[in-house]
């Protein structure tokens, strides 16, 4: 499993800064202050510093840039990295100043000179988050990711601040890990596997087999992964860290590890990037771990639904109808439209066996989310302003992107089957809300529910602000920062 380069604080030493091998980064404002560490690297290298800020050039850099000099005279270095941040640095420029650097690859040893940055965790938590590289898949295998010192002026206020991002980031890199990952190695099986891992920390796993989940009636999360050799699965986290009675956030996962269609099949164009339709499960997985690593002091709940969506002779087929565990039919006119049957049967079950304060649930279930917002912003959905308006801050503040989208009535209605309860599709027209809208139907009353559509967010094609291109981790943070501000008791 991936892990983030570890960072270690440290009070300025101005012998080490000759001496270091590998990369030396320093930080000086706009206006070319520079602290201790900064003006001994100005003398090592015969004032190229202060030459640099006298031509301007720091002044027509953006904060957060890095100006790189190789081989600089004076230090033992083999780059000196200039990152221009102003002393108000906010924490999304601080950690987007931190992912410059993280870009800035094979690091086995990097120094980072930050006696004048105010809050150095965030500018270690975007380098080490940019800094992610997805290679268990290759035969080199795992790289020594190296180590980062920064030197700071408080050390002690920096580790202890750094500790609660180290665990998220933790967080972001096992769902990273997992939406990377191929269908053929992360099968329903091995994903419940490294579920069961969480229990190092503390978390309780349990997982539900599929003869039990036929007890439970769950016809709908049954019908998708029928098709397929791998056994569906639904796994649930418990994380008690909140007071004892305290009912839980309840955050429930799309698992799909591979989605072809069904006998809807898929076009063969772009199939290969259905391995990363288990992300809102990945998302999930994440945030439980991260929550467990920093001891969150609230209840939450992560439940997932693992299934592979194949075309079989035991596949089902469009104009079956199926039965779901809260006992509604649903007329399957494509197979293609599996997230929300694995959801509704996963939802129903959490709000029935947990009794949650709160449910949010994540999916890559729509390519229109992909139309509507691009790889942006994820799709939000919700019944609730408050609780909504609660998460849309937590995102922001995060820089994770995120777009509040309309439910009604009118939507709903376009899911009415002749001949069952209700249809798995909608059309072509609003298809992401008309998804929504299915969830809705498994939403119990007075329930504040959030539905995340991350199928545009899960995985890039190009480089993101916190993240090299495949795997994002979207949504730990902001889910993260919503449990510390909404559920956490102290
Ligand atoms: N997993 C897909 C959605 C998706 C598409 C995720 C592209 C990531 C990238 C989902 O199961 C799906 O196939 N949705 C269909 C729904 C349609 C049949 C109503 C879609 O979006 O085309
Ligand atoms: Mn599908
Ligand atoms: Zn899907």
């Amino acid at each position: 499993m991936s892990k983030p380069v570890p960072v270690t604080f440290h009070d300025t030493d101005l012998e080490e800064i000759a001496t270091a091998k590998g990369r030396v980064a320093v930080v000086v404002t706009p206006d070319g202050r520079m602290d201790a560490g900064a003006r001994r690297a100005n003398r090592l290298t015969k004032g190229a510093l202060k030459r640099m800020i006298e031509a301007g050039v720091m002044e027509d850099a953006k904060p957060g840039d890095v100006i790189s000099l190789s081989w600089p005279t004076g230090m033992a270095a083999e780059a000196l990295d200039i990152v221009c941040l102003p002393r108000t640095a906010k924490p999304d420029l601080l950690r987007k100043a931190g992912s410059a650097l993280g870009k800035l690859k094979d690091h086995k040893s990097f120094l980072v000179l930050a006696g004048q940055v105010r809050r150095p965790e965030e500018l270690a938590l975007g380098l080490s988050l940019r800094a992610y590289d997805f290679t268990a898949r290759k035969t080199a295998g795992d790289k020594d990711a190296g180590e980062v010192r920064m030197m700071v002026a408080d050390s002690d206020a920096a580790e202890a601040a750094y500790g609660p991002a180290a665990a998220v980031a933790e967080g972001v890199f096992l769902t990273r890990d997992l939406v990377n990952e191929p269908a053929n190695h992360l099968t329903t099986t091995e994903f419940a596997t490294r579920i069961e891992g969480l229990r190092d920390l503390g978390v309780e796993v349990e997982i539900l087999e599929e003869a039990r989940l036929r007890e439970l009636g769950m016809g709908a999360l049954l019908a998708v992964g029928h098709g397929s050799e791998s056994p569906s699965k639904v796994a649930v986290m418990h994380w008690r860290g909140g007071t004892k009675d305290a009912a839980p956030l309840a955050l429930v996962g799309k698992g799909v590890v591979f989605d072809t269609g069904g006998i809807s099949l898929k076009p063969a164009a772009g199939m290969e990037d259905m391995t990363m339709d288990m992300g809102g499960a990945g998302v999930v997985t994440g945030v439980m771990h991260a929550l467990a690593r920093r001891k969150a002091a609230a209840n939450v709940v992560g439940l997932v639904g693992l299934v592979e969506n194949m075309p079989s002779e035991r596949a089902t087929r469009p104009g079956d109808v199926i039965t779901s565990m809260k006992g509604e039919t649903v007329e399957v006119i494509n197979t293609d439209a599996e997230g929300r049957l694995v959801l509704a049967d996963v939802m129903w079950y959490a709000q029935e066996v947990c009794k949650p304060a709160a449910l949010v649930d994540l999916a890559t279930l729509t390519g229109a989310i992909i139309i509507g917002l691009g790889h942006e912003k994820a799709g939000v959905f919700s019944n609730d302003d408050k609780f909504c308006g609660t998460f849309l801050k937590a995102a922001e503040a995060e820089g994770e992107g995120a777009w509040r989208m309309p439910l009604g009535e009118a939507y709903d209605e376009m899911l009415k089957s002749r001949i069952a309860d209700m249809k798995n599709v909608g059309g072509r027209p609003a298809g992401s809300i008309t998804a929504a809208q299915f969830l809705a139907r498994f939403v119990k009353r007075d329930m504040p529910w959030i539905h995340l559509d991350i199928a545009g967010v899960a995985s890039v094609k190009s480089d993101t602000a916190h993240a090299p291109k495949g795997a994002t981790g979207w949504g730990v943070m902001a889910l993260n920062r919503l449990v510390s501000e909404q559920f956490e008791t102290s």
